[in-house]
């Protein structure tokens, strides 16, 4: 292992409030971060918000203020919430902050000095949302693949970056180094991305258009494109060029980010690196997304989960707990509330929750309140600190590849070894007869041992309970229990002080949907113009009693409904993928009556019933108390 390391997060758009996925990154790196330094190795860890751009600038706009005071806002509660999700950011960097755009145009200048900057014209689609420019066969029904909205078309005078001259550097390098883009289904990403001549890039906005941005070096008029502004927040972080820390940490440094930015840092950032005559990153580490219900959790989808709420509701460690444990690292992860209260109670409350109260209470049962000491160790005894051995050594690999949720893998199995090492241990029973005494004792330490063992172990990823079984296994001064202690068996003192302590995780009892925590709705559709009283009354509600329903052959999504109004009739309708047909049978829903019959998939339908958008999670719309059949809708 390297003495060094650095890890950064993207720096994160100002122009929406925290999100469990900006959690994820943020959490994903901390925990490296913590782990490095465990080890001993000199790290550093920089995060921080992304600041100019159209995005922002527009964000402000609608929201009345200067897109200064917008930024400084929301900069101010990601800024915030890191310490209160146990973050230990060495640094949070503003692309505000003067030394960034000072280093900003450093780079513009010489980049521009050695040639590789020109003036000259563009026309494309850009979306305002990923704040880039697509190529018309990247788009998807010509609406951005990210956001599902349709770019705007633009043509400018603007400043371009020659990246097509690295292309073929890039593609060696890549070749070279197969894991400066991992894991591996990115890299293939990046290569497919290479297939294809690669373009320059546009790195200017005309201020007649946009004045929120780092003015250039070299031309009043204009402002820099802001991913060549913020990519160059991860050099600003370190003290580029020339201090000590530059020196130390940028030939280490690692990026952290999810999929949807994954062509900005594999292509733009390395070619843009090596125009300004600054080595690699050494890797980008990519993940997946978290989604809700297929779709990715994100502001502009407008469906996303507060953090804080759910560590106000459950607590910090065991939110950090379910993230690094539910998501492989570089596949995406559905969030379910439901996984994540079964989390708590199985592998928190039951298996380390119980395994520590457990201990605590024979030890200080059985003994005087001290650790022991392990007079009468005989060959079964071997069984736990084989175990440790092993679990550090995997603990150590599963790092080495980013492999988090097999880590904690790694270290429950660790847990549940030593739940079964009481099983059959049996010390109940031996404590009856004092001739047992230094068994006893023993096996007291070696699970002593073994508690200690795993708080040095799972302190990465849950600071707090890290330190609370610290504090109970009597360990005061925690500066020695780092991952090297871990290497041989005994490191735990006897004769400490033993504190047993309130239970570790709290079972969560009950669970049904109505305590599920708030999908923040952060974007509404705009709402249609405005349509007369006369308008409306063209259309006929009625109350419709659901008589029968079945599935359209052959259609995920069609169900065939017989519904009373006026007497029977058939409809049709598109709910098939949220609502089975047993579900729906006696309902009374609200039918749209007097819409001309059509037919869907062969099958005719003569009305249409009302419920919210698919998009945004199918409910049908009912009433509060039944109505009569065919009751007219006002
Ligand atoms: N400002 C740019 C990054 C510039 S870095 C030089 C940006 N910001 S962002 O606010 O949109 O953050 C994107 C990042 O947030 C993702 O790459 C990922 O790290 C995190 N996530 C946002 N939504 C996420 C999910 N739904 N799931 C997992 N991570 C997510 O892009």
């Amino acid at each position: 292992m390297e003495n060094a390391f650095y890890i950064t997060t993207p720096i994160y758009y100002v122009n929406a409030s925290p999100h469990i996925g900006h959690a994820y990154t943020t959490i994903v790196a901390d925990v490296l971060a913590r782990y490095h330094r465990l080890r001993s190795c000199r790290t550093f860890f920089s995060t921080g918000t992304d600041e100019h751009g159209d995005k922002i600038a527009e964000a402000a706009q609608k929201a009345g203020v200067t897109p200064q005071s917008y930024a400084d806002r929301i900069s101010a509660q990601f800024r915030s919430l890191w310490p209160e999700l146990a973050v230990t950011n060495d640094v949070f960097i503003r692309t505000t902050d003067p030394n960034h755009v000072a280093t900003v145009r450093r780079i513009l200048q010489k980049v521009h000095d050695a040639g590789d900057i020109y003036f000259g014209e563009y026309e494309g689609f850009y979306c305002v949302g990923c704040e880039r420019f697509y190529m018309e066969k990247e788009l998807a029904d010509g609406r951005c693949p990210q956001h599902q909205t349709v770019p705007e078309h633009r043509k400018e005078s603007n400043y371009f970056f020659r990246m097509g001259k690295y292309q073929e550097w890039l593609i060696r390098h890549i070749s070279d180094h197969p894991d400066f883009i991992r894991p591996e289904r990115y890299r293939n990403e990046a290569l497919a991305f290479l297939r294809d001549p690669l373009e320059d890039l546009c790195i200017s906005r005309p201020k007649s258009r946009l004045t929120w941005g780092i003015t250039l070096p070299f031309d009043e008029n204009y402002v820099t494109y802001v991913w060549f502004d913020a990519l160059i927040n991860y050099v600003t972080a370190v003290g580029y060029p020339d201090s000590d820390h530059f020196r130390t940490f940028w030939p280490v440094a690692q990026h952290l980010i999810a999929k949807d930015i994954l062509k900005p840092h594999g292509i733009y950032w390395s070619t843009m690196l090596k125009a300004a005559g600054i080595e690699p990153y050494r890797h980008l580490n990519v993940h997946g997304y978290w989604n809700i219900d297929q779709n990715k959790m994100s502001k502009s989808l407008g469906n996303v989960i507060r953090p804080l709420d759910l560590k106000d509701k459950y607590g910090l460690d065991p939110f950090r707990y379910f993230l690094l444990r539910d998501m492989v690292f570089g596949l995406d992860s559905s969030f379910s509330e439901e996984a994540f209260v079964q989390r708590i109670n199985s592998d928190l409350a039951n298996d380390l929750g119980n395994l520590v109260s457990r201990t605590l209470t024979m030890a200080v049962k059985y003994g005087d309140g001290r650790v022991p000491d392990p007079s009468e160790t005989s060959a079964a005894d071997r069984t736990l600190p084989e175990a440790a051995a092993r679990t550090v050594a995997e603990v150590e690999a599963c790092f080495a590849e980013l492999g988090l949720h097999k880590a904690l893998i790694a270290i429950w199995e660790f847990i549940n070894v030593t739940n079964k090492y009481i099983v059959e241990r049996e010390p109940w029973v031996l404590a009856k007869d004092p001739a047992n005494r230094g068994r006893l004792e023993t096996i007291i330490y070696n699970l002593l041992e073994a508690l200690r063992i795993t708080a040095v172990l799972i302190w990465p990823f849950m600071p707090g309970t890290a330190a609370k079984m610290m504090d109970q296994l009597g360990i005061t001064d925690t500066s020695g229990q780092n991952f090297e202690s871990l290497r041989e068996w005994g490191g735990l003192q006897a004769g400490s002080g033993l504190k047993r302590g309130e239970s570790l995780f709290p079972r969560v009892e009950v669970w049904a949907e109505e305590v599920k925590t708030e999908v923040v709705r952060t974007e509404v559709t705009p709402i249609k113009p405005e349509i007369t009283y006369e308008e409306f009354e063209k259309v006929d509600l009625r109350a419709a009693k659901v008589l029968t329903a079945e599935r359209v052959p052959k259609s995920s999504k069609l169900l065939k409904l017989t519904v009373e109004i006026d007497g029977e009739r058939q409809i049709v309708a598109g709910m098939g993928k949220d609502y089975s047909p047993e579900e729906i049978v006696g309902k009374t829903i609200v039918v749209v009556a007097n819409l001309k019959p059509a037919k869907l998939m062969g099958v005719e339908s003569r009305g249409m019933l009302l419920a919210t958008d698919a998009k945004e999670g199918l409910t049908l719309l009912g009433f509060d108390r039944p109505p009569l059949t065919g009751a007219k809708i006002h």
